[in-house]
């Protein structure tokens, strides 16, 4: 079949390589012409600045000038195309709304070349960007203002996770495709032809809006999972001592209609969907009259998770970030990618500045570049100062008061024996994701561990006894939270 997929971002790039894999002809499009060139190249780390995804280099030069085609101009192109699908950013706007103004330009820019083909051969457009509820029906009206002929409008929405994108598109765990017309199923069954029918993918054919709301309803029940143990295991565990978050979850995840997904209690979940996704269903709920209590319960209890070892450090652990220095290890919002969108770290730097740190010394991996290229803009340039920069965790941690970890990078569960190395005691570590499975060599040399789901860890262990261990209610920051 001839695609072309407009938007060769996270979701279209792959989306575009998989689908000329399967002998499709692309064309994959973008207003970018950097982009384009970055992709036209072949050149591993020109494209991986772009999007960054395990086995997409590798798909993109499989297929490139055979089946895929990169190109800024569809003038050419437009000509016979069985399918479009639209691939755009839809961020959110201030009052949580999503801003379509991208995808719409996008819409008018194709309705008018599709006006004009002279083929009128059916051709579907498909929304795989996460859009409101009825945005199809929208794309529909663009068409009709343009006069297109002989088209249908689709939604089939993508459920991709960051760091597994290819993968993830070939081996969908379901496609949810929504039209109104049989023609225009037809027409996408050929599309996925290899998982119509293919016994482990769910493919299901539904309505437009349906489909649409598969992905809110999805992106926000994950969300609320995690919330739930951020909200209610990790505080149980943080209540009293001698409960292990870890055999908790076996225990409750052991029942098969619980996953251990979304079980891993952390400093609150980021990345480009999650919050975004559930502050455009609350939007969108509200504008229809309808009560949006709990979305809004966990989404404050996500954001406040952001910002919540922090607090716990300055109530139960007595510590005082006045003129501290601060090794904050992790700065994209998980691990295995560089995107800071929505990052814990984001927030915990907000709040370790506001608290007046002297210096924040941050190490990630990978995001190290893109945080000093883009995160602290010069906008922030007095608060950028505070912030330094090294070349490894143990780097980081030298010479600081405190230690932060916020992302779950592989390389920090060995963090014991730096931790050691780099810095003497009296020192805290605040361990946002529990990296740290041997803290009793830490307690015993006399370091402080405050980790997530967990009580305070000290090397005291009288004082420990009396505050938790007969059963007592841990007094911490949580009694404090206004939503949690
Ligand atoms: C998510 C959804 O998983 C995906 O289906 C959707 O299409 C887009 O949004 P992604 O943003 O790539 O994908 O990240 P994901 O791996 O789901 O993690 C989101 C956040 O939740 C991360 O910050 C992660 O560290 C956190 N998380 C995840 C937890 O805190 N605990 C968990 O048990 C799982």
């Amino acid at each position: 079949m001839k695609i072309i997929v407009v938007g060769t971002g996270f979701v279209g790039l792959p989306h575009a390589a998989v689908l000329s894999e399967y002998g499709h002809e692309v064309y994959a499009y973008d207003i970018d012409e950097e982009r384009i060139r970055a992709y036209q190249s072949g050149d591993r780390d020109q494209i991986e600045r772009y999007v960054n995804e395990p086995g997409l280099v590798e798909a993109i030069e499989e297929t490139i000038d055979r089946y895929l085609h990169f190109t800024t101009s569809l003038d050419d192109v437009i000509e016979s195309t069985d399918i479009i699908f639209m691939c755009l950013p839809t961020p959110p706007k201030r009052d949580g709304s999503t801003d379509l103004r991208f995808y719409m330009n996008a819409a008018h820019y194709l309705g008018g070349l599709l006006a004009q083909r002279s083929d009128k051969k059916r051709v579907v457009l498909v929304n795989k960007s996460t859009v409101p509820v009825s945005t199809a029906r929208q794309l529909q009206k663009v068409m009709e203002e343009h006069g297109v002929e002989n088209y249908g409008v689709a939604s089939n929405p993508e459920f991709l996770a960051q760091g597994s994108a290819v993968e993830g598109s070939r081996r969908p765990d379901r496609v949810v495709v929504g039209a109104d017309t049989e023609e225009d199923f037809v027409l996408l069954r050929q599309v996925y032809s290899q998982f119509v029918n293919h016994v482990r993918i769910r493919y299901l054919e539904t309505t437009p809006e349906t489909a649409e709301s598969i992905k809110y309803v999805a992106n926000t029940l994950l969300l609320t999972y995690i919330s739930f143990w951020n909200g209610v295991g990790a505080r149980l565990g943080e209540s009293y001592a001698n409960i292990h978050m870890e055999d908790l979850k076996i225990g409750v995840t052991a029942d098969e209609r619980i996953s251990t997904w979304g079980s891993y209690v952390s400093n609150g979940a980021g990345g480009s969907c999650f919050g975004k996704d559930i502050q455009s269903l609350i939007y969108q709920l509200n504008r229809s009259g309808r009560s949006t209590d709990l979305l809004q319960a966990v989404y404050n209890i996500n954001e406040y998770q952001k910002t919540y070892m922090i607090d716990r450090a300055v109530y139960e652990a007595n510590f005082n970030f006045n003129n501290k220095r601060v090794a904050l290890l992790g700065l994209a919002f998980k691990k295995r990618t560089n995107d800071m969108r929505d990052s814990s770290a984001l927030k915990a730097v907000e709040s370790l500045l506001a608290k007046g740190v002297a210096e924040i010394r941050a190490y990630d991996p990978l995001a190290m570049d893109d945080a000093q290229r883009s995160w602290f803009s010069p906008d922030n340039n007095h608060l950028f100062e505070r912030i330094t920069y090294h070349g490894t965790a143990k780097k980081a941690i030298e010479g600081s008061d405190a230690l932060y970890i916020s992302t779950d990078w592989e390389e920090f569960r060995g963090l014991a024996s730096t931790i050691e190395q780099a810095v003497e005691p009296p020192y805290l570590v605040i361990d946002g994701r529990r990296m740290i499975p041997d803290y009793d060599r830490l307690i015993a040399k006399g370091y402080d561990y405050l980790s997530v789901g967990s009580v305070l860890r000290r090397p005291q262990p009288e004082e420990m006894d009396e505050d938790h261990s007969n059963g007592q209610l841990n007094a911490g920051v949580g009694q404090k939270m206004k939503t949690a």
